[in-house]
């Protein structure tokens, strides 16, 4: 990436596409360099498909609002605005939906969803560097039997959402992000104010989460919390709670914040996914690598409750200082993304 930060924070969210054709292979090409830029521990499962021709994009705009078109509210609507509706969708250039696939257990599940989510945040800041916009969409409106059926559906997949992807004119204006010092929460020794220029430091995890907050979150929810903890707490509770390898302090836990309705609660997970794959991109331009995962202890109520998790709040991940991911020389390859064109 040419500019993490410039591009994090100017990335807009784009609706109104020009009429420019988009190339196949360029679109082949981002998802491939997305994938690879993602860090985390797991192998992540995950498929997407490609709609870029006319007529793969007729079929796609029929399953989309078949639930529109075949319920007894669509069938109210005035037909003029059926056919808008259609043609906004026939008309964006390229749609790639993303699939997190099924796993056997929560966490691999969600380790899934946690990837295609972050990867997803990663092909849009590549693609806004050449010039690509795109609107992630995950409005259920468009979730049908026939577009199930359309996606080769498997049981414990979980839809990830569409980018709809073009080129543009215009760019929209920002809405301005809260900052982190406000979700910000230090257990331990509270050093937020030093500056300190350490990697890992309170200091500097603030001053990239300042840029990493400008992450795609439907409806401006900013659904993020942060709790920073220092040596002290893994000292106290911690270690005896931890059912495996405690994190080395400091840590930063990222959690989703308190949200009842499950598709807010998924869209929230996926917009926090977004923020962490900012900081991480964002980190790895500075030169400092992060170690990111899901451990199990995460799964433990009690455990996150000792952080004073509330009871709808999830921890998507624990961040901690770490190594680079190793390419070639030690055998580590990025997997090919599966990709289907229609
Ligand atoms: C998981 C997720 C789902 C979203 N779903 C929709 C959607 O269904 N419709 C829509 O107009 N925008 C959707 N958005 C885009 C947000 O509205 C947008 O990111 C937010 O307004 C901030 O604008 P920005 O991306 O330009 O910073 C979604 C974003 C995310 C991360």
């Amino acid at each position: 990436m040419k500019d993490v930060f410039t591009t994090v924070r100017e990335r807009r969210t784009i609706r109104r596409f020009s009429a420019a054709h988009v190339e196949q292979e360029r679109i082949v090409a981002l998802l491939n360099e997305a994938a690879g830029l993602y860090e985390a521990e797991g192998t992540p499962h995950w498929r997407c498909l490609y709609f870029g021709t006319p007529e793969s994009r007729e079929e796609l705009t029929e399953s989309m609002t078949a639930k529109v078109t075949g319920s007894r509210l669509g069938k109210l609507l005035p037909a003029p605005m059926i056919e808008l509706l259609k043609k906004q969708i026939t008309g964006t250039p390229a749609h790639v939906i993303f699939i997190a696939e099924s796993a056997g257990t929560e966490r691999e599940r969600d380790e899934n969803y946690a990837a295609v989510c972050s990867i997803m945040q990663t092909f849009q800041l590549l693609g806004w560097e050449q010039g690509l916009g795109m609107l992630w969409y995950t409005d259920p409106v468009i979730l049908s039997e026939s577009f199930y059926k359309l996606i080769g559906w498997r049981e414990g997949e979980r839809f990830a959402g569409i980018l709809e992807i073009g080129y543009f004119d215009k760019v929209p204006r920002g809405r301005k992000r809260t900052p982190p010092e406000r979700s910000w929460t230090t257990i331990g020794e509270d050093s937020s104010q030093l500056a300190d220029t350490t990697p890992f430091s309170a200091y500097n995890v603030l001053r990239l989460l300042n840029e990493a907050v400008w992450a795609p979150n439907d409806g401006m929810r900013e659904p993020w919390r942060f709790i920073y903890v220092t040596g002290d707490k893994t000292e106290a509770t911690g270690k005896q709670l931890f059912s495996e390898e405690a994190p080395s302090p400091p840590f930063l836990l990222v959690v989703a914040r308190e949200e009842t309705d499950p598709h807010k609660q998924n869209e929230d997970y996926a917009a926090v996914c977004s923020l962490i794959q900012n900081f991480q991109l964002l980190a790895q331009s500075e030169g400092w690598h992060i170690r990111r995962r899901i451990p199990e202890w995460s799964y433990d109520r009690k455990q996150c409750e000792s952080f004073g998790l509330r009871p709808l709040e999830r921890i998507v991940a624990v961040l901690e200082a770490g190594e680079p991911k190793r390419y070639s020389n030690s055998g580590f390859r990025s997997p090919a993304v599966k990709i289907t064109i229609y």
